[in-house]
């Protein structure tokens, strides 16, 4: 269903570069309404040719914008969060286009996506460097942070904002230049930031959207051993991080990498149940289910399971599943059927484990080939597949456990690490396992903790790197020590 948009600039079908709509492709691919399967956009194919002429613009920019006033920065990171607010409903409308998740959530997303935009404004100039006590009598020594320079920005489908907000606020905060690749899913998001970011000021060059489908291998190899690109970020799964890793020690670049998450959410006997339902909801449907922090693994203590287990079918009930643009509608579709693929997989692998099937769900054709009503299932066992992998999709598996150093044990036993939830009333529960689990965050008491305050990475295979907060810009800067030798002896 196409939304009927207020601003109907936001809507493009070309890429971006050097403040230029560039249609130049010998080829073109289609971008799909993942809720009725309609092509909703043709966009060009980007060859390595465009790719480079996207580097070579954000390079020539870079080298005056490094040293544009960080208070410049600023009024221009607010100016595009003030227009990303104005334009709110348009811009969640086409998230639910490309993406197919409820309007509700990309609503949400619009939110959380402009919320790396206004907390960069703030952060921008106040990157401070050091004085620093030497150890070389007559000497002194100063540091500073520098931009890193042309950053490579890799996103993914799940967020087609907010995963490029939370990275570009920081990159342009810095000093940076951004060559930004969505994902072939939802390239739409992207190209609409880029029309907000030249009224908000930015400079041609500074910001760049290059697209491709079957092109992207390549050109993720491109902007990884490209010598003009400093840094590369990317968000996606863990097998990509290690291809892109790997792509880009020929040149030595920094990288952060925010990868694929297993992430368990442990109910203990003493928790307020009623609120953990609520809060498992909250973490394991949003995007239904392809939110790399979603909730792989519910570990709830053996007395309470048939409670929590009970109250959650119960809630899941209640969704209202369908064309995500509809009125009324809670939660939208899968974005492709690789995503049902993997549901479908884990269950039967659950069932064929021993685990009980407490709600039934499965495909949805009446709906379209991407809708997927959630399946809960109980008493699995640790086996099964879905305890070491990423399900990305509507499936709650629900594990039973006896004791806290068991548990830690069950949450810790996958190579993953990136989100974690503990629902527990007393404090020493939490802060012990908090300590123990073996993940970037732990959430607790709470299925949601996005928020553009908080440090947003992960460890083991996970990634590295932390995005948003005080620590986000540290990914897009490198400390230069200035040292005076030779000074007179003090007074
Ligand atoms: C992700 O799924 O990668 C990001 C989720 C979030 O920022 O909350």
């Amino acid at each position: 269903m196409r939304p009927d948009l207020r601003n109907k600039e936001l809507i493009r079908d070309q890429g971006y570069i050097n403040g230029n709509w560039v249609k130049d492709a010998k080829e073109f691919f289609e971008v799909d309404d993942p809720a009725t399967g309609e092509i909703i956009a043709k966009l060009p194919e980007h060859d390595i040719a465009v790719i480079d002429s996207a580097i070579d613009a954000a390079y020539d920019a870079f080298n005056k914008y490094k040293n544009v006033l960080p208070r410049q920065r600023a009024t221009w990171l607010r100016n595009l969060y003030n227009l990303m607010m104005e334009n709110a409903e348009d811009l969640a409308k086409i998230i639910t286009w490309e993406n197919g998740k409820s309007l509700v959530d990309a609503r949400g997303e619009i939110k959380y996506a402009a919320s790396y935009f206004e907390w960069y404004a703030e952060e921008a100039p106040r990157i401070y460097g050091a004085t620093i006590q030497p150890g070389i009598p007559n000497n002194r020594v100063f540091t500073t942070r520098q931009p890193v320079g042309v950053c490579g920005i890799i996103c993914p489908w799940n967020f087609p904002s907010a995963m490029i907000t939370r990275k570009v606020g920081a990159a342009l905060a810095a000093g940076c230049t951004v060559v930004v690749k969505p994902d072939s899913h939802t390239p739409l998001s992207a190209l609409a930031m880029a029309v907000l970011a030249e009224q908000a000021g930015f400079p041609k060059g500074v910001f760049n959207v290059v697209l491709s489908h079957h092109n992207t291998p390549k050109l993720g190899k491109r902007l990884c051993d490209h010598p003009k690109v400093k840094k590369i970020t990317f968000t996606g799964s863990t097998g990509v991080g290690k291809i892109l890793m790997d792509q880009s020690s020929s040149t030595l670049k920094k990288c952060s990498f925010e990868l694929g998450g297993n992430a368990p959410f442990i109910v203990f006997e003493d928790a307020d149940i009623d609120l953990a339902v609520d809060q498992a909801i909250a973490s394991k449907f949003r995007g239904l289910g392809q939110t790399c922090v979603c909730t792989n693994r519910f570990y709830v203590h053996s007395s309470v399971i048939d409670d929590f287990t009970e109250k959650l079918v119960q809630k899941v009930k209640e969704f209202k599943i369908g064309d995500g643009l509809k009125d009324g509608i809670t939660h939208g579709c899968l974005t492709s059927t690789k995503q049902a693929d993997k549901v479908t997989q884990h269950t039967e692998d659950a069932i064929k484990n021993g685990a009980e099937v407490a709600l039934k769900g499965g495909p949805m054709p009446e709906l379209g080939k991407n809708f997927y009503s959630p399946v809960v299932l109980k008493n699995v066992s640790q086996s099964a597949m879905v305890s070491k992998e990423e399900t990305f999709g509507p499936l709650c598996p629900i594990f039973s456990f006896e004791t806290l150093e068991e548990v830690v044990g069950y949450a810790n036993d996958t190579e993953l690490g990136l989100a974690s939830y503990v629902f527990s009333k007393n404090v020493n529960t939490l802060i012990t396992v908090s300590e123990a689990i073996e993940a970037g965050m732990v959430s607790c008491n709470t299925g949601l903790f996005s928020d553009s305050a908080v440090p947003f990475g992960g460890v083991k295979e996970s990634g590295f790197g932390r995005e948003g907060s005080l620590y986000g810009i540290e990914d897009y800067t490198v400390v230069k020590s200035m040292i005076i030798g030779n000074l007179p002896d003090k007074l």
